[in-house]
């Protein structure tokens, strides 16, 4: 491969990790350099895709950095002429906390490392992760049953509510997981969140102290990984094999205070940790007095096999904190979610809960009730789980013979996307950027691994991509780019 030519202006010394946003990192880097004056007004800066091929990443990345910088002022130029460093008196500084010297506080500083990157934005795309079908949410449902409800609002629903979360919702939910899992709990022990990320966050700031180890999977979440990290926990990375959570790397791990899993379909890989696993991480929370942090954000996508009970439901120590959403069933925005605790966490939840925000808006909660107990929400599970298996057979079927460095793809039985290894990072980032050119959004997984993890950088390379959020014509649509895109 030719080597990128040199740029125009100097560059040097931008790092980004790959474990974080890429386009948020090289937005803020550019500012850095645009308002200490390193970039002068008036210099252009390097085409897109020569930055790009610079860096390693993918043109779309310094493309999203580019209009933020645009958006906020400091770059200016059209299409084809260019982009240049604005006149910095035009610039709106930033207050000084955001730019200036690292700031002092230590949760402060820890944001600085452990934050999310920049949401993407737009419509979903072929093969974006984490997004549900929502283009076949019953908006007209929905927006009878709200019409509904503030019409004449009970009066008793409008002053503060209780903070754990509204009754009626608590037991629909309480029912549903009955029903659904086999997790039988009493509707005294639910707390609803704004979404799975706010109960694991609370889980964060209630369960850890300072100093605290948390093991979390590695390859895993990030997202929950920062939120016990912000809270001060060390963050104890376990592997992840063909059955889920290595207990056996846990135990070797030492003491823990908390342990974070998604049994169901182990994110991102999408392993089901096995029944012996769960006996095992059961025992060693117990053996341990730590806590388990249950994360079943994608519980309702199951194609084939029979699901496990889940952690929640075996536990008789109460040591499990078993984390759902809605979000994945109707669509993220949403922000709705529960907990449910051992009955004596729910008290302190609920207080710290309160102290945040009170609680959750009563609308989204008493029409989300209406929905369930009006039926529509099993009836939409039942649609999304349908419409996600046959976008998973558009893409198993139209995937590439052989698309060299990279595994066949796996079985999927669960979930909304699927992950394939490759042989070597730097075939990770050829795979990612040649994808992004094209405008398909292929996401590597070495993006999912601890920053300081052990295993061996080409171990760490894959693919991890989502079926669910367009029609199956556009994913073929995807796969005919991938396919030109990779020259296959
Ligand atoms: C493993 C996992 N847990 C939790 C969440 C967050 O879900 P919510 O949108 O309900 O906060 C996600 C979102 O992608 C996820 O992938």
């Amino acid at each position: 491969m030719p080597l990128p030519a040199p740029l125009p202006v100097d560059l040097s010394g931008i790092r980004l990790d790959p474990a974080l946003g890429l386009a948020r990192q090289l937005y803020q880097a550019l500012r850095e350099r645009i308002l200490d004056g390193r970039l002068a007004s008036g210099t252009r800066l390097p085409a897109s895709r020569d930055l790009a091929a610079l860096l390693g990443i993918a043109r779309n990345t310094v493309i999203r950095a580019f209009d933020q910088l645009y958006a906020e002022g400091y770059v200016e130029g059209r299409v084809g002429a260019g982009t240049y460093v604005a006149e910095l008196a035009a610039v709106v500084r930033p207050p000084s906390a955001l730019c200036g010297a690292a700031p002092a506080s230590g949760p402060l500083q820890r944001l600085q490392q452990h934050h999310l990157g920049q949401p993407l934005e737009g419509a979903p795309r072929a093969f974006r992760v984490g997004v549900p079908a929502f283009d076949l949410f019953p908006f007209e449902t929905w927006a009878r049953l709200s019409a509904r409800f503030w019409r004449r609002p009970d009066p008793a629903r409008l002053g503060y509510g209780d903070p754990a979360g509204d009754a009626q919702l608590r037991e629909l939910v309480a029912a549903y997981l009955r029903h659904s899992r086999g997790l039988h709990c009493d509707p005294a022990q639910i707390v609803i969140t704004c979404g799975a990320q706010q109960a694991i966050s609370l889980c964060a700031q209630l369960l850890v102290e300072a100093g605290d180890r948390v093991a979390i999977e590695n390859p895993g979440y990030r997202a929950a990984g920062h939120a016990f990290a912000v809270a001060g926990a060390q963050l104890q990375g376990i592997a992840v094999d063909g059955e889920g959570l290595d207990t056996a790397a846990l135990t070797r791990a030492g003491r823990c205070r908390l342990a974070y899993v998604t049994p169901s379909h182990q994110y991102p890989t999408g392993v089901t940790l096995s029944l012996a696993r769960r006996l095992a991480l059961l025992d060693w929370a117990e053996r341990q007095d730590a806590w388990i942090v249950e994360d079943d954000y994608d519980g309702e996508y199951r194609y084939s096999g029979t699901p496990l009970a889940p952690l929640a439901a075996l536990d008789r120590r109460g040591r499990v904190l078993y984390v759902g959403t809605f979000c994945k069933i109707t669509f993220p925005a949403l922000r709705l979610g529960y907990l449910v605790l051992p009955a004596t966490l729910v008290e302190p939840f609920a207080r710290r809960r309160a102290l945040d925000m009170r609680h959750s808006e009563i609308g989204t909660q008493a029409v989300m009730a209406e929905f369930i107990a009006a039926g529509h929400f099993q009836r939409h599970i039942r649609r999304m789980r349908s419409t996600a298996r046959s976008r998973r057979d558009a893409l198993l079927a139209g995937w590439p013979r052989q698309v060299p460095g990279c595994a066949p793809l796996p079985v999927v039985e669960a979930g909304l996307h699927l992950c394939v290894r490759v042989d070597s990072l730097a075939r990770e980032r050829e795979l990612v950027a040649a994808a992004g050119e094209v405008g398909v959004e292929v996401n590597g997984l070495s993006d999912y691994w601890l920053v300081n993890s052990e295993v061996p950088e080409d171990r760490r390379a894959g693919l991890v991509l989502g079926f669910a959020a367009v029609p199956e014509a556009r994913i073929a649509e995807a796969l005919q780019a991938l396919r030109r895109a990779w020259k296959l």
